[in-house]
């Protein structure tokens, strides 16, 4: 069984109606994509299991939906006007544009696989140092200096490398001459902290607490390849932890250690998922890792875990003129709470989950293709089936679809050949297909087939409704 390559993950995701090229009839707009009827689903199945994993699995964590539009002040507060960058470089000759640390990167691994350790250390530290003094004119000649020639032109006839604002901007209010200058928010977490008093006094929750959130995020990033890896429109579900300041960094390595086994939860692997410290930290970070997986294309970041300090209160507090404290009973002192964050991107988890789930075997000889999804997860639960396309059996069939309805995300297929059907639930990860035949007419049973096994069993009707509910309750995963 090989790995299965990104091109490949791809092309089934749009083939099996999971993800579409934004605007497609229209040549497509770039690293922005919809999601298809069971990508949507897909989804949805995985913001749900995190919400449950965050705010019903633990009772000091609540839930907030803030407004993706919010006062421009915020973003000078969180520091994204001045600091939210990256920094770009064109190539004259083929009038490209690059991130200029991933083409930095790029040359030190070269140098690295042709046995340049040293150099290719060094490279990586002075773009490291160049990064963290913001200083463009170093990185402009680092990049001359190392020889890094554009990948599609060849050539090394760079501009000067810019600072490029990551946000996108748009206008508020309907009179040209008064709109206000306002941001897509470029991440959730903002709306949480500048909620965090309103949520504190509503719900008398004592620290540590924390509150979390689902929503979409906007990046106009420089370079976004990678299908849905890197986007410009995304969804991230993040949580912030609120706690004394003495107890950052214990509860930060609480959420690192926590949020690394929720993957096994997912069935992943322990050796697909790795923790990268981070040596250049975001402006407001006070310490930070990736929590990565092996994607087609290598470990890469899926989450972020950040010991993110008093930064965000703080700032806000001295930019809006109100006081952001908190009063600890138990300690009777007043402070302002240190956040430990962990963020999670909702479409680079649904890559991962659907690189892991991608599943290419022989059978007799046969060439086998499914998604071997969690069955609490799968966009559909299971599939309805009658044998043959004749009227008892499609009566029979249809009337178990109206009994499981209300409870499952149920299909029901009555075209074409039984073994063409298995094939098509498999393709989109239907973890169960429940068949009926003339015996069923007689005994009241039917045929149940699992997805990877694809053995099959008899099971009583009445009885369908206990077995799916065993197999496809969110606790399950939990408790695996
Ligand atoms: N609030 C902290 C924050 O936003 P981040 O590391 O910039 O931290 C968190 O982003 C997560 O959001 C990442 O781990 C990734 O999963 C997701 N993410 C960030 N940029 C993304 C993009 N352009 N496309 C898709 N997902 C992205």
């Amino acid at each position: 069984m090989s790995t299965p390559t990104l091109q490949q993950i791809a092309s089934h995701a749009k083939t099996y109606g999971f993800l579409y090229n934004s605007s497609e009839i229209y040549q497509g707009l770039q690293a922005v994509y919809d999601y298809g009827p069971y990508g949507v689903q897909l989804k949805k199945n995985l913001q749900d299991f995190w919400w449950y994993s965050m705010t019903q699995l633990h009772h000091n964590i609540v839930g907030l939906d803030a407004a993706i539009l919010m006062a421009p002040a915020v973003w000078e507060a969180s520091g994204h006007l001045a600091g939210f960058h990256d920094w770009m470089v064109d190539n004259k000759d083929s009038k490209k544009r690059y991130r200029v640390d991933l083409l930095l990167e790029e040359q030190a691994a070269k140098w690295k696989l042709a046995g340049q350790e040293q150099e290719a250390i060094q490279l990586s530290k002075k773009m490291d140092d160049f990064l963290s003094k913001e200083d463009g004119d170093g990185l402009t000649s680092l990049l001359q200096e190392s020889h890094v020639v554009c990948p599609i032109s060849k050539t090394a006839h760079w501009t000067k490398v810019k600072r490029f604002n990551l946000m996108f901007r748009t206008e508020i209010g309907s009179v040209a001459n008064e709109a206000t200058k306002i941001y897509l928010r470029p991440e959730t977490a903002q709306g949480i902290f500048v909620n965090f008093l309103n949520v504190q006094k509503s719900t008398r929750l004592q620290i540590p607490f924390g509150i979390a959130q689902i929503g979409k995020a906007f990046r106009n990033e420089i370079i976004a390849r990678q299908f849905i890896f890197r986007m410009r429109e995304f969804e991230q579900m993040e949580m912030q932890f609120f706690v004394p300041p003495e107890e950052e960094q214990a509860w930060f390595d609480h959420w690192v250690a926590k949020r690394k086994a929720w993957y096994s939860t997912l069935g992943i692997p322990k050796e697909a998922i790795r923790i990268h410290p981070h040596t250049q930290l975001a402006h407001y970070a006070k310490a930070a890792v990736d929590i990565t997986y092996r994607y087609p294309f290598g470990y890469k970041e899926v989450e972020g875990i950040h010991a993110r300090g008093c930064f965000d209160l703080q700032s806000h507090a001295n930019h809006s003129g109100k006081q952001i404290k908190y009063f600890d009973t138990s300690r009777n002192a007043s402070y302002i709470p240190h956040v430990v964050e962990t963020s999670v991107g909702t479409d680079r988890l649904l890559l991962l989950l659907l690189c892991h789930a991608f599943t290419q075997t022989t059978k007799d000889n046969t060439p086998r293709t499914y998604l071997k999804f969690p069955p609490p997860l799968a966009p559909t639960s299971a599939a309805i089936l009658p044998l043959f396309k004749k009227e008892p059996l499609i009566k029979q069939a249809q009337a178990i679809l109206k009994q499981l309805q209300p409870h499952f995300r149920v299909a029901y297929d009555q075209s074409q050949s039984i073994g063409k059907r298995y094939v098509r639930q498999d393709l989109i990860g239907t973890p169960y297909c429940i068949t009926v035949d003339y015996e069923t007419l007689e005994d009241q049973q039917v045929t149940i087939r699992e997805r990877d096994t694809m053995t099959q069993q008899r099971m009583p009707i009445g009885r369908l409704k206990d077995y799916l509910k065993e197999q496809l309750h969110l606790e399950r995963l939990i408790s695996n």
